[in-house]
């Protein structure tokens, strides 16, 4: 079986969102779809360990925020290697409140879904949710951000959590020969031909010439922990 075969399947980059006990929390995740349109249906998958998971199981209720494609990456890096758990994520970030209560976001987000937890379906590690659309606005023209713009253009990484986390592994093996920097972390690779737009590192800059406070952009791990591959 070539697994690389699950590659093509294609995906966008979604903030799934939850409120419970006025606690607000959300985590990035690529595996939404609709599932119907009469009545309007949509479901994502959630790993059991994530709060949102537990978040959604109480509260009956999801929100999906639809990621634009300039989206940055320490706000995925937020979202999606950090748990509400440990961390307010909802701190200093822009947001709505849905009709049925669920907190939306605005910043970088083209518009949201509010769901009604309608079945939820035990698939091992994780959870599919499925959820009646109640609720529905789009704030903005700009692009969607896609999982494979993210992982081609950003050079994104998921964590073992997320669904798609063992394709991407076998899908950076075989993709080129040159010295890699990676994130023990969280597995980021940077690429210099790409820099790190949003800590003003221009394109075609040598990771050696990265100054030395340099962080990961996804989790925020020093450069010096940068593995050479
Ligand atoms: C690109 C990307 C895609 C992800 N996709 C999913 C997903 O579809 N389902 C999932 O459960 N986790 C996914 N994750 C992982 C969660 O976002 C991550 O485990 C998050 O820290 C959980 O936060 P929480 O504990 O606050 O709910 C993804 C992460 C990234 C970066």
């Amino acid at each position: 079986m070539d697994d690389r075969a699950l590659y093509d399947i294609t995906y966008g980059l979604y903030i799934i969102t939850a409120i419970c006990d006025d606690y607000m929390n959300g985590q990035i995740a690529n595996t939404v779809f609709q599932v119907t349109s009469d009545p309007k249906t949509i479901t994502v998958c959630i790993n059991k360990q994530n709060l949102t998971h537990e978040m959604i199981e109480k509260s009956k209720r999801f929100g999906v925020c639809i990621l634009t494609q300039d989206a940055p990456m320490d706000m995925i890096g937020l979202f999606g290697f950090k748990s509400g758990r440990e961390i307010n994520k909802f701190e200093g970030v822009a947001y709505i409140t849905a009709q049925e209560g669920t907190p939306v976001i605005t910043d970088y987000c083209k518009g949201y879904i509010e769901c009604d937890l309608k079945q939820s379906v035990d698939v091992g590690t994780h959870t599919m949710f499925i959820g009646d659309v109640v609720d529905a606005q789009v704030f903005k023209k700009d692009k969607p951000l896609t999982y494979a713009y993210y992982h081609q253009v950003k050079k994104g990484t998921a964590p073992k959590t997320a669904p798609t986390y063992r394709q991407e592994s076998l899908m950076d093996s075989s993709e080129n020969e040159v010295p890699k920097y990676r994130c023990p972390i969280c597995g980021y690779v940077y690429d210099p031909e790409v820099g790190d737009e949003n800590a003003g590192v221009i394109s075609e800059t040598q990771f050696a010439d990265l100054p030395e406070d340099w962080t990961c952009p996804l989790c925020r791990a020093p450069k010096s922990s940068f593995t050479n591959e």
